[in-house]
């Protein structure tokens, strides 16, 4: 392939709906990925960063290169699906969840009206988010984990982003919202990371799986899915909100992303309970 000159730069202007389905039709047949399901707009600037790092001139050579490598098609599929996480990320929604959410339902479970409590976050990409809801347990709940079998699961799309969430091990910038106190308590370094204890590690599994297919995802009492409803088309986003709705019991809650909502006939089946923290409960 002959490498653009240096002036060339793709703007995802240039990357016209046909050629976007071209390439969305390369990656279903060989990574089984549907991107018809995003935004096109996102799409189209996350596929021009990958034509601008591999110099192609234009989306006929860049599918060319796709349908050449392996290695492309890999690195296409995570730069669409987009992994920005944090531990403690909105840290006031997890205030919410120690002060009123979880309170609540350890005491439904208490008082039998659950088995037990299972919390599932979709799209949890290296796992800050399921980890820092067992660190926040750990810390506060530890008297009701006695009685009340505790599960958490982690679920993304992204096989590789799993593999990093297993190992616990977080760079810096991932860390930002985690005080000292918790850090000494919880994280020790390994090299240029802080890897977690294992007594946390241990508190979270992990399973990759499509957020459009949530029929394989197991009842929960507690589903956070956020910042990641915000990168699907309409359509798709309710029939998401659908299935977590299937997943969850009456009386069990939903969180999602600080700016992501409830949309179409969805919100008939959930009250909000704390709107500034996108939290609902399932009517
Ligand atoms: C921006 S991260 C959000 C991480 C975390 N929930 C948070 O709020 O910090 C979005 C995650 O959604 C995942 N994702 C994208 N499409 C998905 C799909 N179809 N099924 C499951 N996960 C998906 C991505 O792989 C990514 O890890």
């Amino acid at each position: 392939m002959t490498a653009a000159p240096d002036n060339i730069l793709v703007d995802h202007a240039e990357i016209s709906d046909e050629e976007l389905m071209e390439i969305g039709l390369i990656l279903s047949m060989w990574r089984n990925f549907k991107m018809s399901v995003y935004k096109d707009k996102c799409m189209k600037r996350r596929v021009s960063i990958r034509m601008r790092s591999t110099r192609c001139r234009d989306a006929a050579e860049y599918c060319n290169l796709l349908r050449q490598s392996p290695l492309e098609l890999d690195l296409l599929q995570k730069a669409l699906t987009i992994h920005v996480s944090q531990f403690f990320r909105n840290p006031s929604m997890f205030d919410k969840l120690r002060t009123e959410v979880l309170p609540e339902l350890f005491g439904a479970c208490a008082a039998g009206e659950a088995d037990a409590l299972r919390i599932c976050c979709l799209g949890c990409a290296g796992g800050e988010e399921p980890f820092s809801l067992a660190i926040l347990l750990r810390e506060h709940f530890s008297r009701e984990m006695r009685t009340v079998q505790t599960f958490i699961q982690g679920t993304d799309i992204d096989a590789e982003t799993l593999r990093l969430a297993q190992q616990g091990e977080y760079m810096e910038d991932r860390l930002k919202e985690v005080s000292a106190e918790l850090r000494v308590r919880y994280f020790r370094p390994s090299g240029a990371r802080s890897r977690l204890v294992p007594e946390i590690r241990q508190m979270v599994t992990f399973l990759q799986g499509d957020i459009t297919a949530t029929a394989m995802y197991a009842p929960s009492n507690l589903v956070l899915c956020r910042n990641t409803l915000i990168y699907f088309t309409r359509p798709d986003q309710e029939k998401i909100l659908n299935g977590v709705a299937d997943i969850l019991p009456a009386g069990g809650i939903l969180v999602l992303g600080k700016s992501e909502t409830l949309v179409g006939d969805v919100r008939r089946r959930f009250e909000a309970i704390c709107p500034v923290e996108r939290i609902y409960r399932r009517i």
